[in-house]
């Protein structure tokens, strides 16, 4: 979805939301975390008050529970969607009924999305901004009109721009493939029977273009209904027998466009899944690597939430300080490689232990590696020993060839290990962690990172906790 970016900015126009809901918490929650979001909210305590509201409102989305007293959500989507000036509005249900009977009931009646009310609302607020995204995104769109009748061009420009879309018209296929670059369209509505390049001849060419994904209404008569079968053979989203109305047109758009953002929900919810999968496996792994030894236990941990204060001091993006975490989390991960002989051996380490620990920054690339979403990450922790000067390990990196956050783990590892307690030695107090930092800035350690852990340091006199918006993770 190219253009999805493209409209974050209406997202900037507040958008009023309706909540229904008869539960007061429900209510009040959603109204905190939708106002928070930037909506103005009204509530509902029932179908029926909601229904009052949304008539003499003017709103860009509804969210209604299904049981309540008086009017249900499903009976309050139907009056809705019957209503001539609500019925364009769309409506999410949002309730702990989520079996396949009620989501389809919910689809039947008019509902446009179905959420299981999740125990942290949080989650159901990030789906709701996406729906209203998808809204703004169809209402946005830009539509480019192919047709060689000039009255058609203009019934169709007018009835298009008056329903929110952006609309370019062109007189006959070549002149539709000429402006493709530069009008970028979301949808092409296009005349079969055309002078030149014909419609048939335009979803064929369309196919080789970057353009090949942007879904083809296609417009003809009766009698041209074989042909428009074989159309859709060929990829035409869908074909409409004139003479059609702008609400019939409507909906045809509307329809291949929600169905688009489904799809790409979906995919989104999918790979989310899997993001989780993933996090919640190598939580059980630092786990394991972490009761093998007591001692350290939770130093990864704490390794990260310092990370991601010098990352927060760096200005880094919040998906980079995501990342950040991640990596403190599990950058000593390749320990549980280590021998136990050597990992809780209470003395020093002779030369050839202290080579065998050495591994762990390699290791854990290789227990990673299968795990593809992590790919970016793996040079960053086989690194997280390197040091500026370049006598560090594996690789003897030097400077800026050390990845940042890798630069970074370092800082905050050399903090959290001296001010932690180790098998052959007590813990030693923050003063002495600072010294022994300030020492090696330029030396074992970058700089930059030096700098800012120390300016993270003053903000929380070395205090290592997550921020606010990360308390999910
Ligand atoms: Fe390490």
């Amino acid at each position: 979805m190219r253009n999805t970016l493209a409209f974050q900015d209406k997202l900037d126009r507040q958008q009023n939301i309706l909540v229904v809901d008869d539960s007061n918490s429900v209510r009040y929650a959603m109204e905190k975390h939708l106002s928070q979001a930037g909506f103005a909210v009204t509530l509902a305590e029932d179908g029926e008050e909601g229904l009052d509201r949304a008539l003499e409102g003017d709103f860009d989305l509804v969210i209604t529970d299904i049981d309540m007293p008086r009017m249900d959500g499903f009976e309050l989507c139907a009056k809705l969607k019957g209503e001539f000036k609500t019925s364009g509005i769309p409506i999410i249900i949002l309730s702990t009924r989520d079996s396949d009977e009620h989501v389809e009931r919910g689809f039947r009646v008019g509902a446009d999305a179905y959420l299981a009310k999740s125990a942290d609302i949080r989650e159901n607020i990030e789906r709701i901004k996406d729906i209203v995204r998808a809204r703004n995104f169809l209402t946005g769109s830009r539509v480019l009109v192919v047709d060689d009748s000039s009255s058609i061009r203009l019934f169709l420009r007018v009835g298009l721009t008056e329903n929110g879309f952006t609309v370019k018209t062109a007189c006959n296929g070549r002149e539709a493939l000429d402006v493709l670059d530069e009008f970028k369209p979301d949808l092409i509505i296009t005349d079969l029977m055309m002078p030149e390049v014909d419609g048939f001849e335009l979803c064929r060419s369309l196919k080789k273009t970057e353009f090949a994904s942007v879904p083809v209404v296609v417009m003809s008569t009766l009698s041209d209904k074989a042909i428009m079968r074989r159309l859709m053979r060929e990829g035409a989203a869908s074909c409409l027998i004139k003479p059609f109305t702008v609400p019939q047109l409507s909906m045809v758009i509307e329809e291949i466009f929600s169905s688009n953002f489904r799809l790409l929900l979906e995919e989104k919810e999918r790979l989310q899944m899997e993001h989780r999968l993933t996090l919640s496996a190598i939580a059980s792994l630092v786990q394991a690597l972490e009761a093998r030894d007591s001692l350290t236990r939770g130093h990864s941990e704490r390794v990260a939430l310092i990370a991601v204060g010098i990352g927060e001091e760096l200005e880094f993006k919040p998906a980079e300080l995501e990342r950040l975490l991640l990596i403190g989390r599990l950058h000593d991960l390749g320990k549980i490689g280590v021998r136990d002989d050597v990992l809780l051996k209470k003395d020093r380490l002779n030369t050839r232990e202290y080579e065998h620990i050495k591994d762990h920054s390699s290791v854990v690339a290789d227990i990673l590696r299968p795990i593809e979403s992590l790919h970016d990450i793996l040079e960053v922790t086989t690194s997280h020993h390197e040091r500026w000067d370049g006598k560090g390990y594996p690789d003897g990196l030097a400077g800026e060839a050390i990845p940042l956050k890798a630069r970074i783990i370092s800082v905050a590892d050399v903090y959290e290990a001296v001010t932690s307690e180790r098998p052959y030695r007590d813990s030693m107090p923050p003063g002495v962690a600072l010294e022994i930092i300030r020492e090696e800035r330029g030396k074992q350690l970058c700089p930059t990172c030096v700098d800012a852990f120390m300016r993270w340091f003053e903000k929380t006199g070395g205090e290592a906790k997550l921020p606010e918006d990360y308390r999910n993770h």
